[in-house]
């Protein structure tokens, strides 16, 4: 997968993708990542990237034209056919609010154009002509587009096949791992030495030796912390309430699911979805 970012501030990525996972997966070949500085295609004298709002008001807006010549350049690399038309994205407060669904689809693109804003934003117009997906953090107002950047690469770097360590645990981790019916489950607590710490156990179940046990432990877990935190998320779910779980002979562990439901492939079995669509319910 290649991504391409354009951004005013591009040292702000430097640190981030020689670490941890964006790094491995950089590292790999799994992900190749290539960060433009806008300001290096204003055609002005001096190289300014932004001016005053029309009708006043505080704040800079960036301009239409070293966006737009900066993605024309960026979109002209590496136009081998699988990448050659990269997925436009802008980071934007006002955009679809990010969601592992979003993000899984986003891992399975072959290539990803990520445009930074600043200031009070980029002059509509290059929007309007760019027609990018709008993907936005969360409903608070960041300085810019390079920390949602940032948090788009690390989370579908470590999608990317062979990044993570271990192959399911991706695929088990909150949002991923699904219940039969769809609905997203957070993940079940994790413990590591020493069994005991100031006076806390490590529950005896993980220490049973006993697999399925622990999966089905583990599940159950993972449907009761859903219930308490994020009941929004069973919202639709017939587990929502209290229940029986499944016996064991009928009811997928998470880790099957999670073999059946790992990145690249949409985890309903459907082929790879192109276009601003998808997510929303996708599994
Ligand atoms: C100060 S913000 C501009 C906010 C804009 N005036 C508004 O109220 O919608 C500057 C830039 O930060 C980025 N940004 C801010 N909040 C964000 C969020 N919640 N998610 C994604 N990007 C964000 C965007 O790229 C935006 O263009």
């Amino acid at each position: 997968m290649r991504i391409d970012v354009l951004t005013i501030f591009p040292d702000l990525f430097t640190g981030f993708l020689a670490t941890s996972i964006p790094a491995n997966a950089i590292e790999s070949g799994a992900l190749s990542c290539h960060v433009h500085d806008i300001r290096a295609y204003a055609a002005n004298r001096h190289r300014k990237t932004d001016d005053r709002p029309f009708g006043g008001g505080p704040g800079m807006v960036m301009m239409c034209q070293p966006i737009f010549d900066a993605v024309k350049a960026a979109e002209s690399q590496d136009t081998a056919a699988e990448t050659a038309a990269p997925l436009r994205v802008l980071l934007t407060p006002q955009g679809e609010r990010l969601t592992q669904s979003r993000v899984e689809w986003l891992a399975a693109q072959p290539r990803l154009l990520l445009l930074c804003g600043h200031y009070e934003g980029i002059d509509e117009r290059v929007v309007e002509e760019l027609n990018p997906l709008e993907l936005s953090l969360g409903d608070y107002v960041l300085s810019g587009g390079e920390l949602g950047a940032m948090v788009l690469i690390d989370a579908v770097a470590r999608l990317q096949s062979g990044v993570l360590g271990h192959e399911d645990s991706a695929a088990e981790d909150s949002f991923s791992v699904r219940t039969p019916d769809g609905a997203h489950l957070l993940d079940c607590p994790h413990y590591t030495r020493p069994r005991e710490w100031n006076g806390r156990e490590v529950p005896d179940i993980l220490l049973s030796g006993d697999h399925e046990a622990v999966d089905r432990w583990r599940d159950a877990q993972r449907l009761e912390r859903t219930r308490t935190r994020r009941p929004d998320l069973l919202q639709n779910s017939p587990l929502a309430h209290p229940q029986p779980l499944p016996s064991a002979n009928t009811h997928k562990s998470a880790r099957q699911v999670a073999r059946t439901t790992r990145s690249g492939a949409s985890s309903n079995g459907d082929a790879p979805l192109h276009g601003h669509t998808a997510p929303e319910g996708a599994k």
